[in-house]
């Protein structure tokens, strides 16, 4: 049977979960042919007589009928769970495509694999892309965020398609090209470990309104809808105004109902690895996910709030000042936030040769996605101002920022302090901040005590070089006058 006749679909999509549902629709939405597939063929079928009446989707029984109704270089999208499945699908499709083939991983695949799968397609004459998407299922429907990488020649064959379902910002698609191998991936697993810090700081700022301050939860979602008018305006401070206002059916606030144990599905966790991998201090989002960890120990906590006493709250004062203070030390830390994942972005691009583009970056994550945020705007900015900038808070405009939210910020961390409330991202920021900006740091101590220890030798600073310190380059100290010689770069005993 001649299936080139069929071949009319501009891109074909695998797996038929919401998401892929709504990118489907998307897609149609905006002109394009799209094949359908799904294991289960009952879904394409109903898929095809409900969400899918009236629009030109078609369906396929098979995979082979599936790869034969795409135009060529045949573009197929797929959306089913991260890991082996993506490779049992992968090797199922092979046999039908010819050189030229694009396969786009839609999912939430660990960017390893995705370095891996781009290799072994490419070496069989296919291409590769690993995207990120992000925005749920709303975002699939009318416009997500997309982070493609993997395979460059790829790129001019989907550009058009992925540009025109991607959410919009000030007219640009938020979508551009990330980089090579996996560096989509990176970059959406990146994305979601800022997204974890971002939901730290606020659950911090929630536990100073309602501990610190006592208010109830009008109050602080009528502070939340407050800051999302300035420079907190944002997808996450817009829901959490929303979800501190829902009330339960018996007209009660809902959210102290809820069960106050995180749940993560790890790419907070991936996130951290990779900064401690790089050796970059992302310590934001490292103490977001341990904050998660914490939240977990439910029944330790409960029997520890009962064995361990600490200071009472009581507020006095002027209320709205500190809720000020308490806008300014959240905007702080997410400024911190995002340098620390800038760093690590930085480092990735290049020990990966991801070659990223730092400004596009900030572009994609600015519409459709769940970090979306007007703040992102000043990081394109300050990326198109200076495509080799260090790091954010060595840029004008934040640097301007974070210097003048300095003073409320260290007054809510040290208030978080004398009050017990813990706050272990807000101050985490603040540490790093101070630490950053220090030209001369308390690693001399450390230092010594490695070489008195452990013979690990130290080197000596600009300027101090003297008789016993007749070089600068690994220096040993007899600090005992038992010392020998050898140092543990030559001997460890
Ligand atoms: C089929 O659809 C289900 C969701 O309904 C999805 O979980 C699964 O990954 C899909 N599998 C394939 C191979 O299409
Ligand atoms: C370390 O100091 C002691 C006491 O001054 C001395 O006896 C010893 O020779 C020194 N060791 C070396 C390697 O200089």
């Amino acid at each position: 049977m001649d299936f080139f006749r069929f071949a009319s679909a501009d891109i074909g999509l695998i797996g038929l979960a919401v998401m892929g549902q709504n990118l489907i629709l998307n897609m149609n939405d905006n002109g394009y042919t799209v094949a359908c597939f799904n294991r289960t063929v009952s879904k394409v079928d109903h898929f095809l007589e409900n969400e899918a009446k009236g629009t030109k989707v078609v369906g396929a029984h098979s995979i082979q009928e599936f790869c034969a109704m795409l135009k060529r270089p045949r573009k197929i999208v797929l959306l089913v769970k991260a890991g082996p499945a993506v490779d049992a699908l992968i090797a199922e499709i092979i046999p039908y495509l010819e050189k030229g083939d694009i396969i786009i991983d839609g999912g939430n695949s660990h960017f390893p694999d995705s370095d891996r799968r781009m290799a072994e397609l490419e070496a069989k004459g296919f291409l590769f892309v690993g995207s990120g998407v992000s925005g749920g299922e709303e975002g699939a429907r009318y416009g997500p965020s997309l982070m493609p990488g993997g395979s460059k020649d790829a790129w001019p064959e989907i550009k058009e398609i992925f540009q025109a379902i991607a959410a919009k910002s000030d007219g640009e698609p938020c979508c551009d090209w990330v980089g090579t191998g996996g560096a989509g991936h990176y970059v959406k697993m990146i994305h979601n470990g800022i997204e974890y810090g971002d939901m730290q700081l606020i659950a911090e700022a929630y536990a100073f309104m309602e501990h610190g301050l006592g208010m109830n939860y009008d109050e602080m979602s009528q502070t939340l809808a407050e800051w999302n008018k300035g420079v907190l305006d944002s997808f996450l401070i817009e829901i959490t105004r929303d979800v501190l206002a829902f009330k339960d059916t018996d007209g009660k606030p809902i959210v102290p109902k809820i069960l106050d144990c995180a749940g993560q599905k790890g790419t907070g966790k991936w996130t951290a690895i990779s900064a401690l991998d790089f050796g970059q201090p992302v310590t934001l989002i490292g103490e977001a996910v341990f904050a998660r960890c914490l939240s977990a120990l439910k029944n330790e906590r409960e029997k520890a709030s009962l064995k361990l006493g600490g200071p009472k709250p009581n507020f006095e004062g002027d209320r709205k000042q500190f809720l000020q203070d308490l806008e300014q030390a959240l905007y702080a830390s997410k400024i911190v936030s995002y340098t620390q994942g800038y760093m690590l972005l930085r480092e990735a691009s290049k020990a990966f040769n991801y070659d990223l583009n730092f400004a596009s970056i900030a572009l994609m994550w600015r519409g459709g996605c769940i970090i979306r945020s007007v703040f992102l705007k000043d990081i394109t900015n300050a990326y198109r101002k200076n495509k080799e900038l260090d790091s954010l808070l060595l840029d004008d405009f934040f640097a301007k920022a974070i210097t003048k939210a300095q003073p409320g910020w260290r007054r809510v961390v040290s208030q978080g302090a004398l009050w017990g409330i813990a706050q272990p991202a807000t101050s985490a920021a603040l540490s790093f901040f101070d630490g950053y900006r220090t030209a001369k740091g308390s690693a001399s101590l450390i230092q010594g005590l490695r070489d008195y220890f452990g013979a690990h030798t130290f080197k000596v600073m600009p300027g101090q070089e003297n008789d016993v310190f007749k070089d600068k380059e690994d220096i040993h100290v007899n600090w005992t006058g038992r010392g020998g010689s050898v140092s543990a770069s030559t001997y460890i005993a």
